[in-house]
């Protein structure tokens, strides 16, 4: 199929250092808004179309999900048009849910629709432990019975109570998500989620919940109340930009910008960087969507000690690339890491740029140095290989660092955006 991007091989970018950045770009819709959106569209028969869709492996593995849960899905330049194509298929295939944990979200909506569903477990995952008995657990309230069988969680629906009260015993992103995306057509039942994650691409997914027809308040605070409905409708929705994304370039743009411009911003979704950035003693203005970086030099920079938490904190999907600007920031910074608590898997690369980062517990201890020095690195998940990528462009010498595709899951054009900013890496298989 056209437009797709799959990763099929591991390739490895060469960079050499130290470079500048120089320029301007847009930045794409949301990825972590994108998946759970097209996982929700299982709640209807009806044509749905969404637009600022990112064209990322992890986007395309989602959509072999649903064509394969009886959807046909074609791209239109950034916009998705999602149709029905055949009865509904709830017995998926293992390879694509297997591959990517957000795909998870497809068990709730596809027990409610066909009475039963079976739908791969996902598995471990290189940031650290990622179960799901959050979702399993919410999921048994909402009246689905779920067993795990030889990898497979195989569930079906008895029937959900009038009244149903779930507390989340940490604010999950995904299970917040998928048990709005399972309530919503239950109809007749009143569902209260308490302690719910209140990230922007929840309110994302809930505004086009609402759009489709779905009943849901409270969305963006920790207390969701849903009223199911019998029915969803088709729909026509704009996803919002991703934060995460926007956050790295900023970060970028803060180690080694002249001046980085970045359109399609919204400031109150990374309102915690740019506090961290203040605190720093970074140059930046936000204004009408568009956030400038200007360089200045490291010696003015303070260090700080900050934390990960469920937003409106610091995202931990940040956290790997602003270590990589706290490594150069004289004196003794920290990040604790409360989200993923062995989410520290780029330390060790960084170190061996000559770093001076030391992990204890959950915190990072990081004692500025006045530079990096490139050296041959292996990349172990997403957001590690976008701090590695920022690491060796402002590194002396050459890097290279292997096992890089998974950047190609959360950047879209990557290779042309860092054009526009003036950067040069190579890429090879
Ligand atoms: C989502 C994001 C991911 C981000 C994370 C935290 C998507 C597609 N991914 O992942 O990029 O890093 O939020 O902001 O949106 N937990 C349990 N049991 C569960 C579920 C979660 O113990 O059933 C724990 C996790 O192990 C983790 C914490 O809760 O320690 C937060 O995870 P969660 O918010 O669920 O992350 P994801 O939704 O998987």
């Amino acid at each position: 199929m056209e437009h797709r991007l799959e990763i099929e091989t591991m390739g490895k970018i060469k960079v050499f250092g130290p470079q500048r950045a120089n320029g301007e770009i847009t930045i794409s819709g949301s990825k972590n808004s994108a998946l759970p959106i097209l996982a929700a569209t299982l709640l209807t028969d009806e044509k749905i179309i969404l637009h600022n869709i990112p064209n990322l492996a992890d986007v395309n593995t989602m959509i072999e999900i649903l064509e394969n849960a009886g959807k046909k899905i074609t791209w239109d330049e950034s916009s998705l048009i999602i149709e029905r194509y055949s009865n509904m298929n709830s017995v998926l295939p293992y390879g694509p849910v297997r591959r990517m944990r957000a795909s998870f979200n497809v068990l709730g909506p596809l027990t409610i629709r066909n009475g039963y569903a079976k739908v791969a477990l996902p598995g471990g995952c290189s940031i650290g432990v990622r179960p799901v008995n959050f979702h399993l657990e919410g999921l048994k309230k909402l009246g689905i019975e779920s067993q795990i069988e030889h990898g497979f969680t195989h569930s079906k629906f008895i029937g959900a109570p009038e009244k149903v009260h779930i507390s989340l015993p940490f604010p999950s992103v995904g299970a917040t998500e998928h048990l709005i995306t399972t309530a919503v057509l239950l109809d007749g039942t009143e569902t209260i989620l308490t302690n719910c994650a209140q990230e922007p691409e929840i309110v994302d997914l809930c505004n086009f919940l609402i759009s489709m027809g779905a009943k849901i308040e409270g969305h963006g605070t920790s207390n969701i109340k849903i009223c199911g409905v019998k029915e969803l409708y088709g729909t026509e929705y704009t996803i919002i930009p991703d934060r995460i994304e926007a956050g790295t370039y900023a970060i970028l743009g803060a180690i080694m910008g002249e001046k980085v411009t970045l359109n399609n911003v919204i400031e109150e979704h990374i309102f915690s960087l740019l506090d961290i950035f203040e605190k720093i003693g970074i140059n930046y203005t936000m204004k009408n969507n568009i956030l400038t970086i200007e360089g200045i030099s490291k010696l003015e920079l303070s260090p700080v000690d900050i934390e990960t938490a469920t937003f409106p904190g610091f995202p931990t999907d940040l956290q790997p690339q602003l270590m990589v600007l706290l490594s150069l920031i004289p004196g003794r910074s920290s990040i604790t890491e409360n989200v993923f608590k062995t989410r520290f898997n780029h330390v060790d690369e960084l170190n061996r740029m000559g770093a001076k980062i030391f992990v204890e517990g959950n915190t990072a201890i990081i004692t500025g140095v006045t530079k990096l020095s490139g050296a041959p690195l292996e990349a172990t998940d997403l957001r590690a290989s976008a701090a590695l990528l920022i690491a060796s462009l402002i590194a002396d010498g050459e890097t290279i660092i292997n096992n890089v595709d998974h950047i190609f899951r959360g950047y879209e054009k990557l290779f042309e955006k860092l054009e526009k900013l003036g950067l040069e890496i190579e890429y090879y298989e």
